[in-house]
This record gives structure tokens, sequence and C-alpha cells, in this order.
């Protein structure tokens, strides 16, 4: 009796031992972490976005705005985290500080929530209470009304109040926790894992926000895992291997590397580059053609394509593995900062809570890419949409169509947690994290 083909044995061609540069590619032992239910509760329940605010959110270090947004002094972006809203405003020095973005007289927000501009000084529009930009104290109108404000030893517990600011990656990031770690301590290995891309010198081409009806985690969820491909983009299946995924938890931060322009072993045409195939292989000068009837090994040829022309690329090629050179290097940054890294370009999603409603989140789309010396490029206008009102795409369509259906079915009565496999590993991992800030459940 002939016995089945093995889709699951199939192997990932490589084109030959790392060179030694680029990301680190070896798989790490994966932790125990376990084989348990992940409670529904952490999704849906009130009193555990709660606590995941108190424990989490006001504990770790969390992406801020983007730096060549604000390149001035004077220049200024506002970003909403749940409950509360920051100021980033660049200083005289080059620095980045960071503001709650509130108003110490009555509780007015001083600027926007989600916008950007440029300010010699920031005044409330309520009274005209006004500080400098480093978040002095500048003017009381009618000051002397206030006996209580007298003393000019009260000015420095009036100025704006301020978050812990760093950078890295061509980001401000911040921390509402004063005893926090630094971020470098926060980030792990992140850094020497990513600056081989070269995220600073990127150009941030698109950048929307999207109110979706879930949770944030059913969000982040969604994209730490290609077990659902075959479920939610079975088109995929035909250029991108979803079994083959390497996982790696690093320290609180995990990734997954995903082996583009090859067929899933799941697809049944093991024969033919798909027409997505075609697409990638002639964007980098390879002949499809050649590669009837083997079309696993069309990403090593794209790999060497690349590699062939590193040193008179835009792109930072030269300092990329070979698999970087093809591939999806797939990073999540606790709690909420998804990354889809290739070569050229960098997708970032952030999934932020909502400040009451666990069914309710903000998903942030920022798009980067390497231009080209000389390239003109004009800094894309940050638009927040409705579920549904545009299209993000097909691939995010369908991830963004199922989201909602999902943190529904949480509800359920007969739904009380997540059973999860190998291939959800990063959400175990996730979840271990999560627990670690906001204890037992
Ligand atoms: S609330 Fe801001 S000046 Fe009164
Ligand atoms: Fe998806």
């Amino acid at each position: 009796m002939a016995t089945a083909f093995d889709w699951k044995s199939v192997p990932l061609d490589r084109v030959g031992p790392d060179h030694g540069i680029g990301t680190p590619a070896a798989k790490l032992p994966d932790p125990d972490l376990g084989t348990g239910k992940i409670p529904a509760a952490r999704y849906t329940s009130k009193d555990y976005m709660a606590r995941e605010w108190a424990a989490m959110w006001t504990k770790v270090w969390l992406l801020g705005a983007r730096e060549e947004l604000i390149p001035d002094a004077g220049d200024w972006l506002s970003h909403e985290v749940g409950t509360e809203s920051f100021i980033f405003v660049r200083q005289a020095d080059g620095e980045v500080k960071g503001f709650f973005n509130v108003c110490p007289h009555r509780g007015n927000r001083l600027v926007p929530k989600d916008a950007s501009g440029f300010a010699n000084s920031f005044r409330c529009g309520y009274h005209h209470w006004e500080w400098q930009t480093d978040g002095g104290l500048k003017n009381i109108p009618d000051r002397e009304t206030f006996s209580q404000l007298q003393d000019a030893a009260v000015d420095c517990a009036l100025g704006l109040k301020e978050v812990r600011t760093d950078r890295w990656g061509g980001f401000v990031w911040f921390t509402m926790n004063r005893q926090a770690e630094s971020l470098r301590d926060f980030l792990g290995v992140i850094p020497e894992h990513l600056d081989p891309y070269k995220f600073e010198a990127m150009k941030l081409i698109d950048w929307k926000t999207i109110r979706w009806d879930c949770n944030w985690k059913t969000s982040v969820d969604a994209f730490n895992e290609t077990y659902h491909v075959q479920g939610i983009h079975p088109e995929l299946l035909s250029w991108l291997d979803d079994w083959n995924v390497q996982i790696d938890c690093l320290g609180i931060h995990n990734r997954y590397l995903v082996p583009f322009t090859t067929p899933s072993p799941r697809y049944e045409d093991q024969a033919t580059p798909s027409p997505m195939m075609h697409g990638f292989a002639q964007l980098h000068g390879v002949d499809p053609a050649d590669y009837e009837g083997r079309p696993r090994q069309l990403r090593l040829a794209i790999q060497k394509a690349k590699r062939a022309i590193q040193h008179d690329s835009i792109y930072p090629y030269a300092g990329l593995n070979d698999d970087q050179l093809s591939d999806d290097y797939h990073y999540m940054i606790f709690p909420n900062v998804t990354m889809n890294i290739y070569g050229e370009t960098m997708l970032m999603f952030v999934s932020r809570p909502h400040p009451t409603d666990p069914d309710k989140m903000l998903f942030d789309l920022l798009n980067f890419a390497h231009l080209a010396p000389g390239t003109p490029h004009q800094f894309p206008e940050h638009t927040t949409y409705d579920h549904g009102q545009i299209s993000l795409g097909q691939v995010l369509d369908q991830d963004a169509f199922n989201l909602p259906v999902v943190q529904e079915g949480m509800h359920s009565a007969a739904y009380d947690g997540l059973i999860l496999g190998s291939q959800e590993l990063r959400i175990r991992h996730f979840h271990k994290v999560l627990e670690d800030y906001v204890g037992p459940d």
C-alpha cells in the first residue's frame, strides 16, 4: 500500500550556512509553559481590564511617537493609551519630553487627542494657564486670585506631569512608571536583533488608526500565529510557508520567522509557482518559468538575487542573513507592538486598549520603507476610522472581519478559555508575561 505524502516533514530549504551576519537566526529552546487554558475573562471582563491597567500598562515601556514626525523644537504629537493621553514634544536640545496631556487647573486636555502640531508654549483653552514646551509653568492669568499659589515655590509642582522617555529605532518610547528599568533593559535582545534593518532610516509612508470591536489582546493574538492562515487567508498558502515557522521566546518578547515565496506544504500544488510568486520573482529579476516543478527553490533564488546587488542597493541587505532577504521576520514587543519586518519595509501594528470597554480597542497601522535618497516624501495624514469604513488590504480585512466575531464568541457561557497548540506558543508566552505583571486570575 502506498504511503500518503507526509507534507509535515517537508523541510525548509536554505542557501547555505548562516554567514554570521544579520539578525541571530538560531532556534532557541522553547520554555515549558504548560498546556492549561487561558481564561476567556482576560478578554472580556472589566475587572481584568482594570487590573491590567494598574499592574501592566502603567508599568511597562510603550511606543509613543515616531521621531521623524516631530523633527524640530516645539513639534509635538499626542497619543492615547487607555484612559490616558500623552504629549511628546521635541526640545531645543534635540531630546523628546513626554507629558500627561492634562491641565493641572481643572483637568482639561491641553491638546486634542491623537493629533500633532507645533507650539512655542502650551496654553490651555479653558482659562489660559500656560506652560513652556519643557513643561515648566509659564503663566496663570489672575494669579493673585489663587491665595494658595502666591509662593513661587509652587511653580515647580505646577509643571506638566512628565513621563519617562527614551528612544530606539526611530521611535520615542515612554513609561508611566518612575521605577521602571531602562528602555534598553526592557527591550532585551530586540535592538541587537533588529538594528540590522535600520528602522531609524526608514520613512513612515502610511499611518492610520481603526476602531475595532474586540479586546486589544484578541488583535495581538491574531498576528502571533500562522495557524489561522489556512482558515482566514487560504490564498496565502500558495506563496507562504505557514508550517515551517520558527518560533522563539525572547525574554518578555517573542518572534516567528515566516518563509515567503515558497508554497505552504499544505498547498495542493507543489509543482507550479503561483501567480503571487511570479510577482515576487519578477520584482527581483528572477524568471519564474525556471522554477516550474520546483517552486520551493524560488525563495532561494530571490535571496541570491538580493545578495548579488547588496552593495548597490538602498536596502540594508549587506547586513542581513539570507533568510532575511526573503522572509517575514515577525517580532512582538510586549505588550502591544507587532512588526512584520522585511529588508525593504516594515509593517507595524499597535493594539491599544479602549479607556473603559474590554470589547473595544484602537488598531494602529504604520507602514515604513527605505526610500532612495531624494525620493519626494510627504508624511502621511493620520486619520482614525471606524471598523469597515476603509479597506486595509485583503489580508488585514480578513483579520479585521473575523476579530469582532471571536470577541463575541468569547462571551458565550459555553466558552471558558483558549486551548493553545504549539503553533500558538507565542500566545501562551505572551499570556505568561502578562500574568507575571497582572498576577494570577
Ligand atoms: S482647565 Fe486648563 S486653564 Fe483651566
Ligand atoms: Fe491573519
